[in-house]
């Protein structure tokens, strides 16, 4: 499989510090929540949230798509919950990519459900050509093109979140 490097790892580490300076700017004199969708958030988030400079509570959450298929269907099951009630709380929601949407938009709707006093998106990257419902995201790392990324926590199968780069899969189809 070839891998051709999309985002240097320099440049994605500039970015993250630039998107940890906005959120904690945002959030002065606030106590935040940041909620990191796994498994795909967990290297950008831990970059992230070492660089910020408010006090933050980490949770986690785990979704799978109903249905099967490479194509989330927009109906989700949480896997993992997260451990805290939210109501009056300022979430962050941390994603790797936003594809269709599908996904952080059924997750939005479920949070909101909970009464926190606010929801903000926080999108390491976006690919907005595969959108499918409309969402707003906060912060945005990076836009990308329609390929499959892989990287720094995103992942083909499994592999490759462990690169310190995103990179596209050249024969991926
Ligand atoms: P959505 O509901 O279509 O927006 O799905 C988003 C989820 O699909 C992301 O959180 C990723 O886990 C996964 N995903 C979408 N596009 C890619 C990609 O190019 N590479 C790796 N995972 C992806
Ligand atoms: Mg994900």
């Amino acid at each position: 499989m070839k891998i051709t490097t999309l985002i240097p790892e320099e440049e994605i580490l500039k970015r993250v510090k630039e998107l940890a300076c906005a959120v904690s700017d945002d959030y002065t004199g606030k106590e935040l929540l940041v909620v990191g969708v796994l498994k795909g958030s967990f290297v950008f988030m831990s970059d992230l949230v070492r660089s910020l400079s408010i006090p933050t509570r980490c949770e986690f959450m785990k979704l799978a798509s109903y249905g099967g298929g490479r194509e989330s269907s927009g109906k989700v099951r949480v896997d993992l919950d997260l451990s805290c009630e939210i109501k009056g709380k300022s979430l962050l929601i941390v994603e790797d990519i936003v594809d269709t949407g599908l996904t952080l938009n059924e997750l939005k709707r479920l949070l909101l459900s909970r009464q926190p006093e606010s929801i903000a998106i926080c999108a390491l990257l976006d690919k907005p050509s595969r959108r499918k419902v409309e969402i707003e995201i906060d912060y945005v790392g990076f836009e990308v093109p329609d390929r499959f990324i892989v990287g720094y926590g995103l992942d083909w199968d499994e592999q490759y979140r462990y690169l310190p780069y995103i990179g596209v899969i050249e024969d991926a189809g």
